[in-house]
């Protein structure tokens, strides 16, 4: 057969058909061919990851790069190298147009180097014009793969490594679930953690349900037992993942809220922080509050995203809450954890977005005074409901009200950042800062950053930092001793 890279088939027997059996039987066939390639040259295969997008594929990257080393590749920092993946996210146009612009410049390292491989995988993957514009215009591409069948990444690398053209697997949808495949993290003493796949809601902008299919839970034991082994491992800090954590457990066999999975992972020693992404206002309950209230580990941050402070075009976003009602858990929940730093997503421009509407977002923004807030100029989906909605509003007017938002947001965010300054509190050391010497950066529990000075060695260790000064968006403190503690 004639194949694009020059390795040795191995003939396959008994290919397991159970997973995750079937995927370690991939990864040693993947092994060898890896083990042929690196012979011919001289020196161990090189990947590289690069990742776009949210929180669940920065997690994603983590079990590519898991397979990817099981069969031996080395990382390196640069798309120069002998397998490079992209984890693509499609959430805004800008994030498709940036994968394309870069798939050039890896098109020039493929000619200096025939034996380099290219993968792309990810929500923009999900989509079908994007496969027909690789397949037209970007015939170096050599594996393309898409969220739901992610787990098969070692079998699609064994089928693009013998294959001689394009190897392309999409799936619509699944309700598969496979546990216990390699994964590597990024850092040492912090991990995510998905503890549920998909969306079901369905706001009438976001493409995220399309490519990310329906909401599936992990059962609770997988993700207590994955924690678990973290905390082994050496983690204090975890952040549970999906994309909307406030509906967990709902389709499990035996349901179980969100609140009672906080709880069960209160109890695992070695844990000391807990973060949690992203709570949808409408499913927000009662019993999330008291828990996040009594809670000794969970962060005091919480990630509520607003979108919009308009009834009128929160009920067309079919965001299910009103302005009132986000006020009023707004405030539940500030009073019910004191000091809590809430954060948000907004969105200017949805279509048919009046001065009127827009008054209403910059009011909640003000009335709340959150720490920080992403802002997004809408971006037309299609496919989505809203890419069809008249009155797309004017793209002149839409900057205007980004940059005034934008300033409202960081004037407040200076304002209520600094509410901890000049007192002790507890810092996760996460690295050296770059930019001074000397210096180590860390966050609070409020995910508010802090520098101070330090060394490496203090790296995943939580330590009580005085706060000396409030730059607005970041503190300089210093290690507390006891004069000023
Ligand atoms: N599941 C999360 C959001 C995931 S997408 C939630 O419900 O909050 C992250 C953010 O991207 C969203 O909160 C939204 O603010 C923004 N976003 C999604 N679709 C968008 C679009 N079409 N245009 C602009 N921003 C968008
Ligand atoms: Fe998108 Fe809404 Fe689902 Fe978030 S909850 S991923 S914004 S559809
Ligand atoms: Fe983007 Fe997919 Fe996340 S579209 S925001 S990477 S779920």
């Amino acid at each position: 057969m004639k194949k694009k890279i020059d390795i040795e088939i191995i003939d396959k027997k008994q290919i397991p058909q159970s997973e995750p059996e079937r995927q370690y039987y991939f990864m040693d066939i993947a092994k060898n061919y890896v083990e042929q390639l690196a012979a011919k040259k001289g020196s161990p295969l090189t990947f590289h990851v690069t990742t776009f997008g949210c929180q669940m594929n920065a997690r994603d990257s983590e079990k590519l790069v898991g397979i990817l080393e099981r069969i031996g590749y080395v990382e390196t920092d640069t798309e120069d190298a002998d397998f490079v993946i992209y984890n693509t996210c499609t959430v805004r146009e800008n994030a498709n147009n940036k994968v394309y612009g870069r798939l050039g410049i890896l098109q020039n390292y493929k000619k200096k180097n025939p034996h380099m491989l290219i993968g792309l995988c990810g929500c923009m993957m999900q989509e079908t014009v994007v496969v027909e514009k690789l397949k037209e215009s970007y015939r170096f591409v050599d594996l393309i793969f898409g969220t739901h069948n992610i787990y098969k990444f070692a079998e699609l690398i064994v089928t693009a490594m013998e294959s001689d053209s394009m190897t392309i697997d999409i799936w619509k949808d699944t309700d598969q679930i496979v546990e216990d495949l390699p994964v590597e993290r990024k850092y040492s003493f912090k991990s995510g953690v998905n503890i549920m796949f998909g969306c079901n809601n369905f706001c009438s902008y976001c493409i995220v349900p399309y490519v990310r299919g329906r909401e599936r839970s992990r059962r609770p034991e997988e993700i207590i037992k994955e924690i678990q082994k973290l905390a082994a491992d050496g983690v204090v800090e975890i952040m549970l993942l999906g994309q909307n954590v406030n509906s967990y457990g709902k389709n499990l066999d035996n349901p179980m809220t969100f609140a009672q999975l906080l709880e069960e992972v209160e109890k695992i020693d070695g844990i000391e922080r807990i973060r949690f992404m992203t709570s949808h206002p409408k499913d927000l309950s009662d019993e999330l509050i008291e828990v996040m209230a009594r809670s000794e580990k969970i962060c005091r941050h919480l990630h509520l995203p607003l979108q919009s402070g308009s009834s009128r075009i929160l009920k067309v976003m079919n965001r299910r809450y009103t302005k009132e009602q986000y006020l009023d858990l707004a405030e539940r929940i500030k009073k019910a954890v004191p000091g809590i730093s809430p954060t948000t997503d907004i969105i200017v421009g949805f279509p048919g977005e009046t001065d009127e509407d827009f008054e209403e977002t910059m009011d909640v923004v003000r009335r709340v005074g959150f720490d920080s807030a992403f802002t997004f100029i809408y971006s037309k989906r299609t496919g989505t409901p809203a890419a069809a909605m008249e009155d797309q509003v004017p793209e002149a007017i839409v900057k205007e009200r980004f940059d005034r938002l934008l300033k409202e947001v960081q004037d407040i965010s200076a304002e209520v950042c600094g509410r901890d300054v000049r007192t002790v509190q507890e810092v996760l050391v996460e690295e050296v800062n770059d930019h001074a010497p000397g210096l180590m950066t860390g966050r609070l529990s409020n995910n508010t950053v802090v520098h101070f000075p330090g060394d490496a060695s203090m790296i995943g260790r939580l330590v009580p930092v005085y706060l000396q000064e409030s730059k607005g968006f970041y503190y300089m403190g210093h290690i507390a001793d006891k004069e000023n503690e």
